[in-house]
């Protein structure tokens, strides 16, 4: 692998489309080896060209573009690819969160509290929060970002649920199988009846994914299977929660049934990591959530050498984990859970995007799209070598306009 990559030549844009150039990378993260140093591809004095949305060149500095920001020495790399939030929620849970560092234990009870603020707030109120959410998050770095429902838990909630995340990103979540809400207690099964038809028929076309919640106190394996094979009919790729409160068969559930992602993962039996790492599944470890429910974490080391992809993603919930900073969870993977920083910094980025089948974003290699954060640092490692420094200098992605795939449309409620 080359130390100093090939010169390429400046791009020429056609006269319509202006293009961006960032120079006087001091290190370049472009997550692809064959560009430059180590896993992570780092090249020394680079830049980066985008030209509508899209990176035409990386290599050394001095590109020149339309528009040039100057990175002054700073490491650049791609923007976060954040795989899993539930960020449409009202209300908050802050009593719940001071009793438990008191000692009370975590059992997701708590989804009912938010699933009646959530109720009870407008669609425009409940639109407006997100957009403050997924302003905090750019801020924070992330250019990519998945959103579940899960706090409606019945047909008008979560379909506008699903609406609302489908109005930020193409990577919306139907997870009407989140928990029991109160009014069907006693009868979980009707209640998976309904999620499996006529509430994925409502959420279906905001919803690129399904998912479920497959714990003790939530659902269990049959009652997860059910939710994710109605909807492969109905045409969603596959998530699944597992693992997350105890062992359980949330994992090898996942890879049974072929899920992008098995999210969680912080208990794990030598079973449920070989059929990690024969598959592929992403293994998603939410050590935000571990950190804020008192568990302990998961054992990342264990899965990566056993050859299984992994990915960290923030599960910024008002819950168990009322974080979008995915800095921090880089911190936590790096100083309890084994992982390199190196390879953390490549589980927030290429892992997130993984675990999304992406192959466009997570990387910053010409073709890829045009998402990057500027540390006010000089190289990847102060993410972790500085814990709860806000280093994002700057955030280059879509998150930013806050612009709507799709026009908005007015509060229907
Ligand atoms: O991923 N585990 C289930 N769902 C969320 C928590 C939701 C809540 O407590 O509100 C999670 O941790």
């Amino acid at each position: 692998m080359p130390e100093t990559p090939t010169p390429t030549p400046t791009p020429t844009p056609t006269p319509t489309q202006r293009s961006l150039a960032i120079d006087n990378i001091g290190s370049l993260i472009t997550n692809d080896p064959t560009l430059g140093r180590g896993s992570l591809g780092i090249i020394d004095n680079a830049s980066v060209v985008i030209v509508d949305g899209v990176i035409e060149y990386v290599g050394p500095a001095g590109a020149l573009a339309d528009d040039r920001i100057d990175a002054d020495g700073a490491c650049v790399l791609p923007g976060f690819v954040d795989s899993h939030t539930h960020l449409v929620f009202a209300g908050d849970r802050a009593e719940e969160f001071t009793a438990r560092m008191a000692g009370q234990p975590y059992d997701g009870g708590g989804i009912r509290v938010t699933t009646d603020a959530t109720r009870n707030m407008s669609t425009g109120a409940l639109d407006g929060l997100v957009r403050q959410r997924l302003a905090e998050a750019h801020r924070a770095g992330t250019t990519t970002i998945e959103i579940k429902s899960g706090y409606g838990l019945n047909v008008v909630d979560e379909t506008r649920s699903v609406e609302i995340a489908r109005r930020y990103t193409t990577e919306s979540t139907f997870l009407g199988a989140h928990l029991l809400p109160a009014e069907f207690e006693g009868r979980a099964d009707d209640y998976i009846h309904l999620v499996c038809n006529e509430m994925l028929d409502a959420a279906q076309p905001h919803a690129k994914w399904v998912d479920a919640f497959c714990e003790t106190g939530a659902f269990d394996a049959d009652q997860s299977r059910a939710v994710l094979e109605a909807g492969r009919a109905a045409g969603l790729g596959l998530r699944l929660h597992g693992n997350q409160l105890g062992h359980g068969p949330g994992v090898q559930l996942a890879v049974d049934c072929g899920c992008a992602s098995v999210d969680h993962c912080t208990y794990l039996s030598n079973s449920d990591i070989e059929a990690l790492a024969g598959s592929d599944t992403v293994a998603t470890f939410l050590p935000a959530a571990d950190f804020s429910t008192r568990q302990p974490y998961g054992d990342a080391r264990r899965v990566i050498d056993a050859g299984a992809t992994v990915a960290l993603a923030s599960n910024c919930n008002p819950g168990s984990s009322y974080t979008t900073s995915i800095s921090f969870c880089i911190a936590i993977a790096v100083r309890e859970m084994g992982m390199t920083i190196d390879e953390a910094v490549q589980a927030v980025t290429l892992g997130g995007a993984a675990a999304l089948r992406r192959t466009d974003v997570g990387r910053l290699t010409p073709g890829s799209a045009g998402h990057a954060t500027i540390l006010d640092a000089p190289t990847h490692h102060h993410l972790a070598y500085r814990p709860g420094v806000p280093l994002i200098r700057q955030t280059i992605g879509p998150l930013g306009s806050l612009d709507p795939i799709r026009p908005q449309r007015g509060s229907t409620r």
